[in-house]
């Protein structure tokens, strides 16, 4: 048996980054066979082909199948797992509303494709952004699929964070864990290190030591870098995050399958936990067992965390109240 991904946006920068190190097994491990199928628009399809072409040449031992379509039920067809990376991209002069009404052309007819065609246990990684809200519309335009199969990548996120704790720490970025993610994929998300762990202790006296003040810190230097890194990454490279971006989806999905071994950070569907408003596809800890997320619940969180939370949620709902008002949920 292999497993079925379908990659949406595969003629794209994340998708090449991609293709190759789910060939190679990374992702579900070295005894799981896949078969790939990539799914673009017309206009990347030739791109598409020409990675299609170039994992034919990679003669990995696990890759049984590539198929290049543009067409969604096709792509679609049998799929365990979807990686949906394919989103337009904010243009000239467009308007946060106008970008979510673009976007919900590519995934409301992406979440009816899933619906109709995909195998019964799919489950789908939404990265193409605004990742959140992406998913939500997929998700809702999905009958009969659980809203949990839905997920959104905030993965990069926290391994972004985890690197700058570790780096600030002077430790390995292996060390540090429980650095979750809060809220929106979006400048506003909360990179919260108030439960961190180093060598499985918590940071805090050796963060004090490092930085003096440690709210401060957080503020003025961490929690900055973490939000607005695209931005560097853009600024330094000239390009926007692609390998990194494409390796946090692979730690995702790869947690998500096989489970995680600590907490980490998704966007799923909130029931209520934490205060935020149930249906949202918002970032929590969360831990993964049999196959499926589970928020980490009971977490303590003072004023100003809770602040930062509620900032970043709000954010979603206005994004969800401005699909609701399209039309698209
Ligand atoms: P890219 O522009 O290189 O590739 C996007 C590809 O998607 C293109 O080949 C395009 O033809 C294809 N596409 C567009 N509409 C499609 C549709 N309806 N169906 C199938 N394919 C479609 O962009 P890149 O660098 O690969 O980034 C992809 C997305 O990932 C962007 O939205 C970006 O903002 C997002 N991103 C998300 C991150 C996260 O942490 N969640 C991190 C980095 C990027």
């Amino acid at each position: 048996m292999a497993t079925t991904i379908t990659i949406t946006g595969a003629g794209g920068q994340i998708g090449y980054a991609l293709l190759f190190r789910i060939a190679a097994g990374d992702m579900l491990g070295p005894d799981e066979h896949v078969r790939l199928r990539l799914l673009e628009i017309p206009q990347g399809l030739r791109a598409a082909e020409g990675a299609a072409l170039e994992l034919q040449d990679g003669a990995f031992e696990l890759l049984d199948d590539v198929e290049v379509t543009d067409d969604a039920e096709v792509g679609f067809d049998g799929a365990n797992l979807a990686l949906l990376v394919g989103a337009r991209p904010r243009g000239p002069g467009m308007e946060r509303g106008d970008l979510l009404a673009a976007n919900g052309g590519i995934f409301g007819p992406q979440g009816r494709a899933i619906a109709a065609a995909a195998a019964s246990d799919i489950r789908v990684t939404v990265v193409g952004n605004p990742a959140n809200t992406n998913a939500l519309i997929a998700s809702s335009s999905a009958d009969g699929v659980p809203a949990e199969r839905f997920t959104a990548l905030t993965r990069l996120d926290e391994n972004r964070a985890r690197a700058q704790l570790a780096q600030t720490l002077g430790a390995p970025v292996t060390l540090v864990r429980r650095v979750p993610i809060w809220g929106n994929h979006s400048a506003t998300q909360f990179p919260d290190i108030s439960h961190a762990t180093i060598d499985g202790a918590p940071v805090a006296e050796r963060l004090e030591a490092a930085v003096g003040d440690v709210r401060a810190w957080q503020e003025q230097t961490f929690i900055p870098r973490v939000a607005k890194r695209g931005a560097e990454i853009i600024e330094v490279r000239g390009s926007s995050s692609v390998a990194s971006a494409a390796s946090a989806t692979i730690d995702h999905v790869r947690d998500w399958v096989h489970g995680s071994d600590d907490w980490t950070s998704a966007g799923v569907v909130s029931r209520g936990e934490y205060g935020v408003p149930e249906g949202l596809i918002s970032s929590f800890p969360v831990r993964s067992s049999g196959g499926a997320w589970q928020i980490v619940e009971g977490l303590e969180l003072d004023g100003w965390a809770r602040a930062r939370i509620d900032a970043s949620v709000a954010e979603l709902v206005d994004e969800r109240e401005t699909v609701r008002s399209l039309g698209l949920i």
